[in-house]
């Protein structure tokens, strides 16, 4: 674990298969900063609380998650992997928080502003999920936080939280920073809108070859046939051109403007492109998935580390508030 860097915690829910948006967003990053930054990736299970009520099921998702980020380059040997149960201080400073925090303002955060105006049955855990976000970052002393566009006002939040415990009780924890990537801030799915498992639009990262086929030929294009100019910029498929077909991407635009490729071809470009890429991300996971055990221990061995740390911070945060009489 390299001192002296700038620490670094980014988190994702267990709530589904990861897709290329998580990917392209956000964990992408993770592998690239692990190097300069002193790295804490997080396998958000009680976020994925709010959502999936299946104790089966979120264990296994949350295995394979750790799974998913070993295989995507996240070194255990460099970084701390962990699931956010086995530091249960998180729960602790998320319930402090819920303290020092007004209905109003937590009432404005988008996620739950989107659910209401849907008439979505809104749980308690969700409504306050901002506040254990914060506390997943704040415990850390976290400056840096890669996230894709979607996350920011929570780290906003986080920020917001931190200044008013530090005014409340005094100096206590660091503002942490997002980091977005510009061109990948939100990656559009099948049918255009943000890709999301809630929106059944996603493209998996470990899909197999036919999946892949039939999730890119159904991207959702207008009708323009072959011989018309279409518009790159307007295009899904062309938006995943620019991650996936770099090398091609001057030559695939010309053509969209001169009209002389068709969508089925640029489709088919497309799901070559994303299979050449899945493919060893795929195989390197099989490693994984042959050796539960070792994931184990990479899980208990960052969550021990998450723990020990968190457990510093805590002693701060109780002697701050007044829960410390002995
Ligand atoms: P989650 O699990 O929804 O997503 C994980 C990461 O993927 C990014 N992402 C996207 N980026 C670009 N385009 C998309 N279509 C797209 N879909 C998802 C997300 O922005 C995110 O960075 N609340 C978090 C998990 C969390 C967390 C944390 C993150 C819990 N505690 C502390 C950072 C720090 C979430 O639900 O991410």
């Amino acid at each position: 674990m390299p001192e002296g860097k700038k620490i670094l915690l980014s988190g994702t829910q267990p709530s589904g298969r990861l897709h290329i948006g998580n990917y392209l967003g956000a964990l992408r990053q993770f592998v690239e900063l692990q190097k300069t930054h002193e790295s804490f990736f997080m396998i958000a299970d009680y976020h994925a609380l709010t959502s999936v009520q299946d104790g089966g099921k979120l264990a296994e998702n949350t295995l394979n998650l750790a799974m998913d980020y070993l295989a995507i380059g996240i070194d255990p040997e460099e970084s701390v992997i962990f699931k956010q149960s086995d530091v249960p201080e998180h729960m602790e400073l998320a319930w402090i928080f819920n303290c020092i925090t007004t209905m109003p303002y937590l009432m404005r955060a988008h996620a739950f502003k989107d659910a209401e105006a849907k008439n979505k049955e809104i749980s308690v855990g969700k409504f306050e999920y901002p506040m254990l976000m914060a506390a997943d970052i704040l415990l850390y002393e976290t400056e840096v936080v890669p996230i894709g566009q979607d996350q920011k006002q929570h780290v906003e939040i986080t920020r917001d939280t931190a200044e008013k415990f530090n005014r409340i009780f005094g100096e206590t924890f660091v503002l942490p920073a997002p980091l977005i990537l510009d061109e990948v801030a939100t990656v559009p799915g099948i049918d255009g809108r943000k890709m999301s498992k809630s929106y059944g639009n996603d493209i998996g990262l470990f899909a197999d070859d036919g999946e892949i086929e039939s999730k890119v030929m159904s991207i959702v294009t207008d009708s323009k046939g072959v011989g018309e100019t279409k518009d790159p910029e307007t295009c899904t498929v062309f938006a995943l051109h620019k991650f996936f077909s770099q090398n091609e991407l001057p030559d695939i635009e010309r053509r969209y403007r001169d009209g002389s490729m068709s969508y089925k071809e640029s489709k088919e470009i497309l799901a070559k492109n994303l299979k050449d890429f899945i493919a060893p991300l795929r195989e390197k996971r099989k490693t994984f998935e042959r050796d539960h055990d070792r994931v184990i221990e990479i899980l208990k061995k960052g969550g021990a580390f998450a723990r020990e740390r968190a457990q510093k911070k805590m002693a701060d945060v109780r002697l701050k508030v007044g829960t410390t009489l002995y």
